[in-house]
Parts: C-alpha cells; structure tokens; sequence
C-alpha cells in the first residue's frame, strides 16, 4: 500500500495547484477501489476428539469495493461500504499437545455492509484534500461455508474413521464500525481515495461431525474476527 500511496503524492504533486471545488450539502461522493478484508482473528478453543484442542484463524482477502457517499450537510456525509463477496480461509491452528500443527479448516465468504455518519473538516471549503471520519453499524452475512478435507481426514484420524464429513455453520454478526478517509482532489470530479475501517465482527461458529451423513458431533466455539479494512481506489464527485 506504501507504493500505492507514494504513487498518489506523486502525481497529485504534479498536477500543480488544483482549487477543486469543496464538497457541498447535496452532492455525491462515489468511491470505488480494492478493498482489503484483515481479520485480526481472536477464537475460543475448538475442542477435537482425543482431548485435543485448535483454535481457528481466518485469512485476508481483497475484494471490489463499491462505496457511495451523501452529504446531507456541507460537513456531514453518509456512506454505504460494499463490495463483491469476500472470501476468506479458515485455518485450524493446534494448542498444546499439538501446538505448531496446523491444517485448512475450510473457507467462508461473505458480505459486510456498512452504514456510516460521516464528519469531514473541510467540507464547505474549496481545497485539494478531504479528509473525513465516521462511525457506523455494520451486519455480515456468512454464506458458503465450506470444510476442508483435511480437517475431515482428521476428525476421521481422532474417531478411527467414524467420522468421514462435516459442516461448518458460522452466525451472522451485528457491530460498530469507525472509519478515517483521505480524497485527494485531481479536479472538480476525481479524487484519489483511501479509506480504512476497523469493523467489529463477533460470530459464533459450529462444526457437526457426520458419519455417513448422520450428526456425530457439534462443537461450537466464538470467534472475534474483528477486521481492519483498507480502501485504495478513486472518488467521483456529483
Ligand atoms: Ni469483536
């Protein structure tokens, strides 16, 4: 992201002197960019067959963010994060007897919108920068959890071979969001943009066991997921 940004100085520096026009009461703002998912993973112990004990930690992904913006004042804004599905892996980690062993425990996908109250500074004001901060309410949606066979194999391993599928099932979640951004005006419509949200996102997940298709065991466990989130992209004024 450095490069990126370094990139954005760069050419707004060579634009020269650009007065743009100030966001107003009434306009849009319609940023759009690679939006980057970083859980910043925080799971209860998943307790397996055997005594055994893993906790879960879940990858980043980067998807399309589509993210419109309001200014119902010259100061103020609200704003819809979006993008395309993320979709993260999952991996079980090993605690104790079997710290260091760690094998793909499945993937999900999901949604996460945002709806945030938006406070820029300089809004009113003509200028090349607006910058903004804001607080939200964000609801994912999990979908399309899927289990790896390699935590099925050893689920199969710790039962001698009772077990040979699974499901995985992870709650939707409800939390806060706080958010700062940066437009970088090139002229009265275009902005470069960056943005970064910190996402409160709690579910609760549950594995079931299953001997030829029949529940053998559940095991559910909480887990904090708790992203940053990073916007680069372009803003489009109206
Ligand atoms: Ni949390």
């Amino acid at each position: 992201m450095n490069r990126i940004l370094t990139t954005v100085v760069a050419v707004v520096v060579a634009s020269g002197s650009v007065m743009a026009q100030a966001y107003e009461k009434g306009d849009w703002v319609l940023r759009a960019g690679a939006t980057t998912v970083d859980p910043q993973t925080d799971s209860d112990d998943i307790n397996l067959p055997g005594g055994l004990v893993a906790e879960a930690d879940v990858d980043s992904d980067t998807q399309l963010g589509i993210i419109p913006a309001y200014m119902f004042g010259d100061n103020w804004g609200v704003e819809v994060l979006a993008a395309t599905p993320f979709k993260h892996d999952i991996e079980a980690r090993g605690k104790g007897s079997i710290k260091g062993t760690n094998l793909d425990a499945g993937s999900t996908k999901h949604l996460p919108p945002t709806v945030s109250v938006q406070w820029y500074p300089l809004g009113g004001q003509s200028g090349r920068w607006q910058p903004y901060v804001g607080v939200g309410l964000n609801y994912t949606v999990f979908f399309d959890e899927d289990v790896d066979n390699e935590l099925v194999g050893l689920l199969g391993d710790l039962t001698s071979g009772t077990v040979n599928g699974a499901d995985l099932k992870l709650d939707d979640s409800w939390g806060l969001a706080a958010q700062a951004g940066l437009d970088v005006l090139i002229n009265d419509n275009w902005a470069f943009n960056v943005g970064v949200w910190y996402i409160d996102i709690d579910t609760t997940a549950e594995i079931t066991a299953k001997a030829d298709g029949v529940t053998a065991a559940k095991v559910k466990f909480d887990v904090d997921i708790d992203p940053w989130v990073y916007n680069v992209g372009i803003a489009y004024k109206f």
